[in-house]
């Protein structure tokens, strides 16, 4: 079956933002791509650190902006890698989600992680302080091994040095909304990412 899909014009404007406009910026294409090569160094690497079925690579999502990013990656992982996956939920901050500091997890992991190889997958790592306080929460539950996902990285904000193991793009300091960011709840099910103009 062939889906089309049709990404918003640059000057489409909504009642429900206030009139913003988004630009496209990562197309389909450059996401679906870019998430294939991340998939294939991942495997490669955890290949070498002895996964095996019984202590599979074990994937942790943060919701909800992660979505469509690990559920890409995760079907991109070479089958013979044995994979599992769960998920974490922190407070969202207010209707723009950044910098406004003060994380609480509202859903915690479903099963423990000690002595498994944990691999944290991120949307976005902007001042880094809500990755902070994950990696130091995961950290006390004593994984075999720990490192970072994050499609998206905004470096030049960062507050807190965070070492990210792989990096989908590293993007300038604009708001960036769709493949499951949002501004306030909206745009996530964009299938591309754009650049937030007079939000
Ligand atoms: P940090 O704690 O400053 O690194 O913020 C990370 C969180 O802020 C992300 O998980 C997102 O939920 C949100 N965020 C940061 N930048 C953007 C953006 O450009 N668009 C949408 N959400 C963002
Ligand atoms: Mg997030």
């Amino acid at each position: 079956m062939v889906l089309t899909t049709t990404p918003f014009s640059p000057s489409d404007k909504t009642a429900a933002d206030g009139g913003a406009s988004i630009e496209p910026f990562i197309t389909e294409e450059e996401l679906q791509s870019r998430v294939g090569e991340l998939a294939y160094e991942i495997a490669q690497d955890y290949r070498n650190l002895g996964v095996t079925p019984e202590r599979p690579l074990h994937l942790l999502g943060v919701l909800k902006g992660v979505v469509p990013f690990i559920s890409d990656l995760m079907r991109a992982i070479p089958t013979d890698l044995p994979v599992s996956v769960d998920f974490l939920a922190i407070t969202p901050y207010g209707p723009d989600t950044r910098r406004t500091g003060g994380v609480r997890v509202i859903k915690d992991l479903d099963e423990p992680i000690t002595g498994r190889h944990v691999l944290l997958v991120e949307d976005i790592v902007d001042t880094g302080l809500t990755l902070g306080y994950i990696m130091k929460l995961l950290r006390s539950r004593q994984p075999a091994s720990l490192r970072v996902c994050t499609l998206l990285d905004r470096a030049s904000v960062r507050l807190l040095d965070v070492r990210l193991a792989y990096i989908g793009f590293e993007i300038p300091d604009q708001f960036v909304v769709g493949y499951g960011l949002d501004y306030g709840e909206l745009y996530r099910n964009l299938p591309y990412i754009g650049v937030m103009r007079n939000a």
